[in-house]
């Protein structure tokens, strides 16, 4: 019989909800991805470049033009200086950055903080490194960090901090005080950070997102990973990005060559393409998906739901203890997807010691405006 490495994990809930909301024929806003395509001009850049013959191995680090691009536009974004060959690397997806990242710091005995509610691959990756996460909770109510909690969980093992901002599941942004704040707490100690910025342009309201790219102090230490899939509705592509400084780009890429070796390369060219013709693309998403939570939250201001809008991401949460008080959020969820035919997330899987008296679910809103729609009806009427 094989020991399992890792006995906490199991299928996960977004599997779980996805396969039920085919299953029953609910609308599905459960697992984050849009029912919608990338622009038109990137999917044909992707068609060109593989008739045109870019299908072998691209370099381990990523497409140089790609790596430019990105160099570019962080550039613009933050003000960040970054040097494309020295400190930015192509990956499939966030995912592997942040597994890399891991791999590439973290040793046995190690602690890395997380803060609850918090993404499923952080946990299983610093797992697999043989390191401890050690679960910080974020305010209750507000999801921001409560800075008492997180002195007294360092320690002389802790090795990681992971950040995650726009995040996922609350919508709540880190701010530029937070980062000054953290960058306090961790002066002069051996703690690294990754940050997952995933949802970079899906901020709103006019607030302008804080990278860590622009924290002089903070990126020192930082591995600042993002995601092409979020950004260009390609969710399935599986590319992302992650920068951080030379010395720990070195240790980086000595993992990720690795475990992938190099992203998908006609994926890369069509992205290194679009990118430069289409600099505005990420420039007009925060108006793109806050006219989809507005018109969302607007549709469902009549409901029994409660909620304030998210200030970031594509996710919205939503209280339903005027609703059904009696049922926990898993039971919850699957009695909305089976009875009400809309499919969401219970919130209590992003922790590690859930509050029992949590009510919440979350709802994914990167959907075509028939289907917000729809399933504002069907919320409504529970
Ligand atoms: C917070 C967060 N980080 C990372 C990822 C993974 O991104 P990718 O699909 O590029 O691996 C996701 C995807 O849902 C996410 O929500």
């Amino acid at each position: 019989m094989i020991t399992s490495k890792l006995p906490n994990v199991g299928t996960t809930i977004f599997t779980t909800m996805s396969q039920l909301a085919t299953q029953t024929g609910a609308l599905n806003l459960s697992q984050g991805f849009p029912d919608y395509d990338g622009p038109q001009g990137l999917r044909d850049a992707v068609v060109r470049h593989i008739q045109a013959g870019h299908n072998q191995y691209a370099p381990m680090a990523g497409l140089p033009a790609l790596r430019e691009q990105v160099a570019a536009k962080v550039a613009r974004q933050y003000g960040a200086i970054v040097d494309a060959d020295a400190e930015v690397t192509i990956t499939p997806g966030a995912t592997e950055a942040i597994f890399c990242a891991v791999q590439a710091v973290i040793r046995a005995g190690d602690e890395v903080i997380v803060f609850d509610p918090c993404y499923d691959s952080y946990e299983p990756s610093v797992e697999l490194a043989g390191g401890r996460c050690v679960h910080v909770q974020l305010d209750a109510r507000t999801f921001t960090i409560d800075w008492q909690k997180l002195a007294d969980a360092l320690s002389p093992r802790t090795r990681m901090i992971i950040l995650n901002s726009p995040h996922n599941p609350s919508g709540a942004l880190i701010s530029r005080a937070d980062l000054d704040q953290l960058a306090q707490l961790i002066e002069g100690r051996d703690i690294y950070l990754i940050s997952d910025e995933v949802y970079e342009h899906l901020v709103y309201d006019g607030v302008i997102h804080a990278s860590v790219l622009a924290h002089e102090a903070l990126y020192s230490k930082a591995f600042v990973v993002s995601s092409f899939g979020k950004t260009y509705h390609v969710t399935g592509w599986k590319t992302g990005y992650v920068i951080a400084p030379p010395a720990l780009t070195v240790e980086l890429r000595k993992v990720h060559q690795y475990v992938n070796f190099c992203g998908v390369t006609p994926l890369q060219w069509a992205l290194a393409d679009f990118m430069a013709a289409c600099p505005e693309h990420v420039e007009q998403l925060p108006a793109f998906y806050q006219a989809k939570r507005d018109l969302f939250c607007d549709l469902l201001a009549p409901s029994r739901f409660s909620f304030s809008r998210a200030a970031g991401t594509y996710f919205q949460l939503v209280d339903y203890s005027q609703i059904r008080p009696d049922l926990n959020d898993v039971d919850m969820a699957l009695w909305m997807t089976r009875e009400h035919g809309v499919a969401t997330i219970p919130v209590s899987v992003f922790y590690q010691t859930p509050n029992p008296e949590q009510r919440l679910v979350r709802l994914c809103f990167a959907k075509r405006e028939e289907t917000l729609r729809e399933a504002a009806i069907k919320l409504c009427a529970i």
